[in-house]
């Protein structure tokens, strides 16, 4: 097991720079996720830890010694790709202990390793089996086990779950999760898929565009989004944003379309602003601590999951979109306005810039 630190990595391909100074320590054992959209600079950064990139400036460190020079086979890392490769012609077994053999350990140990692996992952029944002969989960599975045998220091994954279905992939999501907990090896995990990276990790990075935009846990993420660029990526259906005016001094709110956002004050005077609301604290009825705040709402559209109903409309008087999240089945129709609530203490207020207003 080992720490892993990461010094103003930077990467260009000629002149273009893709990942703009990107600094983390992640402490032994634990499980940091890298998740943001597509072309964002996941996959380069896994990479570079892997040593399959090249670092163009900054260190990549390694239980404490600096990994920049050293080939990925000297890395003592392990990676595990969306497209899982295995070898087709070839046993579970055989896969598992490919990589063990070609580093010439004993067949005693090697045997153990994969036994091992194999009741850990439950593929006992499957080791003599070829990757044929085995469902998508398995495979990916027999994948994972490839990685666990070599008993490295840290665990790289790159959107391992990608090519499963969606129920598959909720499965192998908590097996991972179990693993890394049994196993307690410092791993990284790169997706895009927002959930998966809430769910499994212990620390997020936020990527947007080569750049860290907020590294947390993911409730402090989720709680205290830094940008909108984060409030908006995590959290399904997305946060809502209200282009505010503040009244001067006063610093009363007011919505574009004109109604006040009254039991409201600005944490600063004398700007135009963004509030954030998320879905899922809008209600049909005041709750929470103090006084609600009223937003008259005309709805045009309303999408009943089962669990909750999202509602989808615009501020009356203006063109500003919203959606809530209402626990249940609601039988709203489209075209009706109706009040709905907000507390106060849900609020979320943004700069013009994006980032997070500093008073709250
Ligand atoms: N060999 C290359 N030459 C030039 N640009 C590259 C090269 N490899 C990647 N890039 C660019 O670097 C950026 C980051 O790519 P990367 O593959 O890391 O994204 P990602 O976050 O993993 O995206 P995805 O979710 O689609 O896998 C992209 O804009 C991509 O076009
Ligand atoms: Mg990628």
């Amino acid at each position: 097991m080992a720490t892993l630190q990461l010094k103003d990595v930077r990467k260009s391909y000629g002149s273009l720079e893709v990942i703009h100074g990107v600094n983390l320590e992640i402490a032994d054992g634990e499980l940091v996720v890298l998740v943001g959209p597509s072309g964002c600079g996941k996959s380069t950064l896994l990479r570079m830890i892997a040593g399959l990139e090249r670092v163009s400036a900054g260190t990549v460190a390694i239980g404490g010694k600096v990994v920049n020079e050293r080939e990925p086979k000297d890395r003592d890392i392990a990676m595990v790709f969306q497209n899982y490769a295995l070898y087709p012609h070839m046993t579970v077994f055989d896969n598992m202990a490919y990589g063990l053999r070609n580093r010439r350990t004993p067949r005693e140990e090697i045997e153990v390793r994969v036994r091992d692996a194999a009741r850990i992952l439950e593929l006992d029944e499957y080791l003599e089996r070829t990757p044929r002969q085995l469902s998508g989960g398995q495979r990916q599975r027999v994948a994972m086990g490839r990685a666990i045998v070599r008993k490295p220091a840290v665990f790289l994954f790159d959107e391992p779950l990608s090519n499963l279905d969606a129920k598959l992939r909720v499965h192998m999501r908590v097996e991972i999760r179990r693993l890394q907990q049994a196993l307690r090896t410092t791993s990284v995990y790169v997706t895009h898929d927002q959930v998966e990276a809430m769910t499994l990790a212990d620390r997020l990075v936020v990527m947007n565009k080569g750049v860290a935009e907020q590294v947390g846990s993911p409730v402090e993420v989720y709680e205290r989004p830094a940008t909108t660029f984060v409030a908006s990526f995590i959290g399904s259906p997305a946060m809502n944003f209200l282009p505010v005016s503040v009244n001067g001094e006063s610093r009363t709110l007011t919505l574009r379309g004109g109604q006040p956002l009254t039991s409201l004050d600005s944490p600063s005077p004398a700007q135009d602003i963004i509030v954030g609301i998320r879905p899922e604290d809008i209600h049909l009825q005041p709750n929470g601590q103090g006084e609600a705040v009223r937003l008259v709402v005309g709805i045009d559209l309303v999408e009943v999951l089962g669990a909750d109903s999202v509602l989808h409309g615009r501020l009356v008087g203006s063109e500003d979109r919203i959606m809530a999240r209402l626990p249940g089945i609601h039988r709203i129709r489209a075209g009706e306005s109706l009040p709905l609530f907000v507390a106060p203490d849900r609020f979320h207020y943004f700069l013009q810039s994006g980032r997070r207003m500093a008073q709250q």
